[in-house]
């Protein structure tokens, strides 16, 4: 991969969401590549961006406020850029059911307006999507693959599905290529840590660290596959590299199905204090759970070379550290 990262030197590159968790995360690796970074983000509540993530790299990228719903503001910020990696979304399950316009609007309209604009650019620039384990619904057969059925249980799941649909069908009719990775549950450092609509490994930390009990939903044995943000952001630089990998679904995830409840007690162990308790599900999260789920990363593994290298267990250890003097930048936003 070395060799392959000096591709990335001089490239121009737009992250929409870049101000959030895995936008930022790439865009401190794509600046440590010598590529020429501009980041796209609304600054929306109650997601992710805080300024905190672009600590050390605040003067080597062009930072833009702007909405993926401006169709005019991203095409001026489109055009010319080499890759284009869209991760701007609204990103709550349980937001996306009870403001489901607002889950259309920026997951579809948003993802239609880059349709659009790359459609009608003279330059093809290549886009790498973040679509989600979401897509899927409650699976029928596990490890989920990329020939798996998709049956959203929520809103969110529906229009991940439908952007990543919209565009590989403009990417296949206007000739620009597109890689979508089907991202599992993404933890570490620089992941919003105000509250628990989403990135919940990230707040049980927060939890912990702050002395308040965590909530565990049920008895806690619903799997997930946990991968760590170095990974994913790995990932997203060798879809972004890749001939290989154009006009591809694939999935991204460590292939561990691990019990939530043992997720929690990682947490608990790396932070060195902290309790849980179990409680029921709240209605409103019940109906959109999902029981089991792990997926497996072989078709990108083939088509890459990519596999995941930090286990659940350190890549806790390494969030844990990375909170413990800057905390305060993630309870509140600076
Ligand atoms: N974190 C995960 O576990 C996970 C799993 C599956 C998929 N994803 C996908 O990865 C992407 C990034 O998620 P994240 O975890 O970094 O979330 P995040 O909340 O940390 O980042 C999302 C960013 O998008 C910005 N944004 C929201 N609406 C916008 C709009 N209309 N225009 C421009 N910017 C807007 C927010 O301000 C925020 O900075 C999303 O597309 C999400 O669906 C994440």
């Amino acid at each position: 991969m070395e060799n392959e990262s000096a591709k990335l030197n001089g490239r121009q590159i737009l992250i929409t969401g870049g101000m959030g968790f895995i936008g930022s995360n790439l865009a401190h690796r794509l600046v440590r590549e010598g590529a020429r970074v501009t980041i796209y983000d609304a600054c929306l509540d109650p997601y992710g961006w805080n300024w905190a993530n672009l600590d050390g790299i605040r003067d080597d990228v062009q930072v833009v406020i702007g909405d993926v719903r401006d169709e005019e503001k991203l095409e001026h910020h489109a055009r010319g850029k080499d890759i284009i990696f869209h991760l701007a979304a609204q990103v709550g399950r349980e937001i996306s059911m009870a403001s489901p316009e607002l889950d259309a609007d920026i997951n579809c309209i948003g993802t239609l307006n880059l349709c659009k604009v790359l459609a009608r650019g003279e330059r093809r620039a290549k886009v790498v999507y973040a679509g989600s384990r979401g897509q899927i619904g409650e699976p029928v057969y596990l490890p989920v693959d990329e020939a798996h059925p998709t049956e959203p249980t929520d809103v969110y799941g529906i229009n991940k599905l439908a952007a990543e649909k919209y565009l590989l069908l403009y990417g296949h009719i206007f000739n620009f290529p597109v890689v979508s990775l089907r991202l599992n549950n993404v933890y570490g450092p620089r992941c919003q840590m105000e509250h628990g609509f989403y990135g919940i490994l990230n707040w049980f930390i927060q939890n912990a660290m702050t002395g308040r009990d965590i909530t565990v939903y049920g008895d806690g044995m619903q799997t997930r596959d946990y991968i760590y943000i170095d990974d994913v952001v790995d990932a997203f630089v060798r879809a972004g590299l890749s001939s290989t990998a154009n006009d591809e679904i694939f999935f991204i995830g460590s292939g561990v199905e691990s019990h939530f409840i043992d997720m929690v007690r990682q947490v608990i162990d790396a932070v060195g204090r902290g309790n849980y308790v179990h409680i029921p599900f709240p209605p409103q999260r019940e109906c959109i759970d999902i029981r089991r789920f792990v997926a497996t990363f072989a078709k990108f593994k083939g088509a890459t070379g990519w596999q995941p290298k930090i286990d659940l267990a350190a890549g806790v250890r390494y969030t844990v550290d990375y909170y413990r003097d800057k905390l305060d930048r993630y309870l509140k936003k600076s």
